[in-house]
């Protein structure tokens, strides 16, 4: 995975795209290179390690330019394989994968090009540089037509000073616009410094971008207009405002993004909700929903399925995202798949999606990021609001997630007549103290720290839930495993007795979510079987348990909940909270796990 800058206008490039970088470290940090004109060449550095390598590569340097093209690379260790590369006059950087690479690179060779890097990017730049025949943006046009697989690149000629190529498919690429020129970038916190108004390309799209203009064309090669959105986040909101990362800042910032991802959409004493983007949806006709999603995001849906189950009745399947495409279903219109993706970039859940698509269902999207492929191509969609997730494990996003399929669900409900305005109106009640409550838990959040520092050298964790936490147990030991790397597994608290008992022991600890929620008393009963065997256990429960629960080695407290539903919210916080420390004990690199990535593309 790759993040990818390139800027022209009136302001120094080099720092504008090294900034730019900056904001996307998360996306990879191998390597990273630049690209700027200078007279008649051009100069290109880069740099292996991270952005910090390149940097102190350019200190000295006063290079005074307008234009450029960086890249910041996962999986490229040496200086060869790392982006910008060339081809004569042309120079390039690609976010992607070229699937036909050995096709292009074979015919490439035989018309006599030579490869200097391992990289697929640097068939592009040969296809590119074959195909010039005076005209940088149509020698682009013509050599992404050829490639198979995705791409987003940004392309510069030093026979066309003063021009800008930017080409996507499948690869997130956005362009930032602003009075004296234009940023066209992977994502949005690289250009937040500049402006907040964005034109997000389609799929398919290519732009020539000059320091005054930009012209776009279609897939057909047909120029056209693209609308600009307006992003309201603003740089703090994408910088780390203080916190030691980003992971820990995201996580504070719940009681905000809870909010945030309400606003507009309910009027919590009515119990009414609004959500405009699903009123195309014959909701009395549906008959079967399939969740679609990779990681996180999974988990919000098999959160999705008991929240459509219990408020609107209606059947739901939950898939893993790169499974789906390979299951022989016939579909129809009745048939909502909804792929929630933090990035709506996830190849996985793409695929899923077209898939869907191909079979004749209906698609919502879920994203965070506006403009995101899967938000373009589905027939609903619905963004989250959570703002820039930058750690690479999602925290905020998930609660965010949970929250608008919540929503959904109630909104289904209220239709289809089975869940009424009262009732959603009692459930609002207690989900606007949900911030406050979260609030309560980071206030405690040292108690939460002494408990992790308590367990932080286990090699081993079983996370257990019921019901409403059995997804919490699965997406605690995935945020474990991610930030910290101790082996972690969740599971439904039923399946304990059917295997993983046997593991237990003081150096196997078990994590139960028991908090105030309709089945806890069999929960504590599972709970109290696994420390009779001489597990090592740690819970969560909710304050009214303080005096009263189950033994275990230690307890963790939620604040009660009216709406069990809303305990969900407040168990995954602390659960949220238990990796981070675990990881920070251990002095991880928690925003940047190792062998990671924030989407998968
Ligand atoms: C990667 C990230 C996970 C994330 C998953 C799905 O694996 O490391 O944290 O949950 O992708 O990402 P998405 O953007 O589709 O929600």
């Amino acid at each position: 995975m790759c993040g990818i800058v390139g800027y022209i206008g009136e302001r120094n490039a080099v720092d504008t795209i090294i900034n730019g970088l900056s904001h996307l470290e998360y996306k990879g940090y191998d390597s990273a290179g630049i690209a700027v004109p200078q007279g008649a060449g051009v100069t290109i550095i880069r740099a292996v390690g991270k952005l910090d390598n390149l940097k102190e590569a350019l200190s000295g340097k006063e290079i005074a330019a307008t234009m450029g093209i960086g890249h910041i690379r996962w999986q490229a260790h040496t200086e060869v394989n790392a982006h910008p590369n060339r081809s004569d006059h042309i120079v390039l950087v690609h976010d992607g994968i070229v699937e036909n690479y050995k096709e292009l690179k074979d015919k490439l060779l035989n018309a006599g090009y030579q490869f200097q890097s391992d990289t697929d990017t640097e068939v592009i730049t040969h296809l590119i540089h074959s195909m010039y025949k005076g005209d940088l943006s149509k020698a682009v046009y013509d050599a992404v037509a050829k490639v198979k697989g995705a791409y987003a690149v940004l392309a510069i000629s030093t026979k066309e000073p003063e021009k800008l190529v930017a080409a996507r498919r499948s690869s997130p690429l956005i362009i930032g616009v602003e009075e004296g020129g234009y940023i066209a970038t992977s994502d949005i916190p690289a250009a937040l410094e500049i402006t907040r108004d964005f034109i997000s390309l389609d799929d398919g799209d290519l732009a020539l971008i000059t320091p005054k203009n930009i012209t776009i064309y279609d897939n057909t090669g047909k120029s056209i207009q693209r609308s600009t959105i307006h992003i309201d986040w603003d740089e703090e909101m994408a910088e780390r405002d203080g916190f030691d990362d980003f992971m820990i800042k995201e996580i504070h910032e719940q009681p905000r993004t809870i909010m945030d991802t309400l606003r507009g959409k309910i009027i919590p004493d009515e119990g009414r909700i609004f959500l405009g983007e699903l009123q195309e949806l014959d909701v009395a006709n549906l008959e079967r929903i399939i969740f679609l999603a990779c990681g996180t995001s999974w988990h919000a849906s098999l959160l999705g399925k008991q929240f459509i189950e219990r408020y609107a009745h209606i059947p739901v399947e939950v898939d893993i995202a790169s499974e789906f495409p390979y299951r022989d279903l016939q579909l129809n219109k009745n048939t909502l798949c909804i792929c929630i993706s933090q990035s709506g970039e996830t190849t996985d859940t793409k695929v899923a999606m077209r898939s869907a698509l191909d079979k004749g269902a209906q698609v919502l999207a879920i994203c965070n990021v506006v403009g995101a492929s899967l938000a373009k191509e589905s027939t609903y969609a619905i963004y989250t609001h959570a703002g820039p997730e930058i750690s690479i494990a999602s925290t905020k996003a998930f609660t965010s997630q949970a929250l608008t399929i919540l929503l959904i669900a109630l909104w289904l409900g209220e239709r289809r007549k089975v869940t009424d305005n009262k009732q959603i109106a009692e459930i609002f009640k207690d989900l606007m103290i949900v911030p406050e409550r979260i609030n309560a838990i980071l206030e405690q959040k040292e108690a939460v720290k002494a408990v992790a520092d308590q367990y932080k050298d286990s090699k081993n964790f079983v996370y257990l839930g019921r019901n409403l936490t059995a997804p919490i147990a699965l997406e605690g030991a995935l945020k474990l495993k991610e930030t910290s790397y101790i082996h972690a597994e969740g599971y439904p608290a039923g399946e304990l007795r059917h295997g993983p008992i046997a593991l237990l022991d003081k150096t196997f600890p078990a994590m139960f979510l028991a908090p105030g929620i309709k089945v806890q008393e069999s929960i504590f009963s599972i709970l109290q079987e696994a420390k009779a065997k001489g597990g090592r256990v740690v819970a969560v429960f909710s304050e009214k348990d303080r005096d009263n629960h189950p033994e275990c080695d230690h307890a963790l407290f939620v604040p009660d909940c009216e709406v069990e539903e809303m305990a969900v919210f407040l168990t995954v916080v602390v659960a949220q909270l238990f990796a981070y420390y675990c990881a920070k004990g251990l002095g991880r690199d928690i925003d940047k796990p190792r062998n990671l990535s924030k989407a998968v593309i």
